[in-house]
């Protein structure tokens, strides 16, 4: 995949906005108008999955989308929207309210210093409706304020656990255990990313089956252990690497084709 766009690298590390200095980042400005913000959640994945599971996958992808395709990869934004999940231990949520005005405000920078396409690639599904209200949001306050960018910007919200192949592949490998949250395909990329949370992998019993969310008590009552429908046990890192890489393959051709619209 390497080459097919210009601007792909060899290196995860040179694709990080971080890393980069202002002079570095007028210069690509020059090549290219697109930037990928990963955006995560710090929230309970059931008994055995890592709180930070949402924000380790969403830059995990974000960085090999990086890397196949060069467009910069800005610091991820770890904390989501994850009201429901306040019943457990470590869970830390912005309110929808407050998410909206964090995405509102890092699209305007971008907006302000000529990124015309901002794709945010998401881990966490409680994230989706703020963060299209959010893309909403920043293009009318573009528009309002007359910022030279407005009639170029694009959002896109690039969720990779519902990508086509991601799905497909979760099905293939799990059937019906990959249930709804804290599933055994976010589970395994976790454990592709970070091997040391292997350890804290075991066989788990029959969680309970996945159903509406009224609030974190609420959760909690339905889902003891925070599991909703998924057999997280059956995660490894093989099945994690092979779902990253269909995630940033999937990924990446989305990203081609927003960056090539008119
Ligand atoms: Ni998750």
């Amino acid at each position: 995949m390497n080459g097919a766009f210009p601007g792909a690298v060899e290196s995860s590390e040179s694709i990080r906005l971080a890393l980069r200095s202002w002079p570095e980042v007028d210069a690509y400005l020059k090549d290219c108008k697109g930037v990928i913000i990963p955006l995560g959640s710090t929230e309970q994945h059931g008994p055995t999955g890592a709180i930070g599971t949402d924000a380790l996958t969403a830059e995990a992808v974000a960085l090999e989308v990086g890397r196949l395709t060069g467009v910069l990869v800005t610091p991820a934004q770890p904390f989501g929207m994850a009201e429901h999940h306040l019943g457990f231990s470590g869970t830390m949520s912005l309110q929808p309210a407050t998410l909206l005005a964090v995405l509102h405000d890092l699209v305007l920078s971008l907006g302000r210093h000529g990124f015309e396409r901002v794709f945010v690639i998401n881990g966490h599904g409680g994230n989706i409706a703020t963060a299209k209200a959010a893309f909403a949001q920043a293009h009318g306050t573009a528009a309002s304020r007359d910022m030279p960018v407005a009639p170029q910007l694009r959002c896109r919200l690039a969720n990779w656990f519902m990508a086509g192949p991601v799905m497909r592949q979760a099905r293939d490998l799990y059937g019906n255990k990959e249930g709804h949250h804290a599933t055994p395909s976010e589970i395994a990329v976790t454990l592709a990313v970070e091997p040391s949370l292997t350890s804290k992998q075991r066989p788990l019993p029959d969680p309970a089956p996945a159903g509406p969310i009224h609030g974190p008590e609420d959760f909690r009552r339905r889902h003891p252990d925070g599991r909703m429908g998924s057999h997280p046990s059956l995660a490894t890192a093989e099945h994690g690497k092979a779902l990253l890489e269909t995630a940033a393959t999937a990924l990446s051709e989305d990203l081609r084709n927003f960056l090539s619209e008119a």
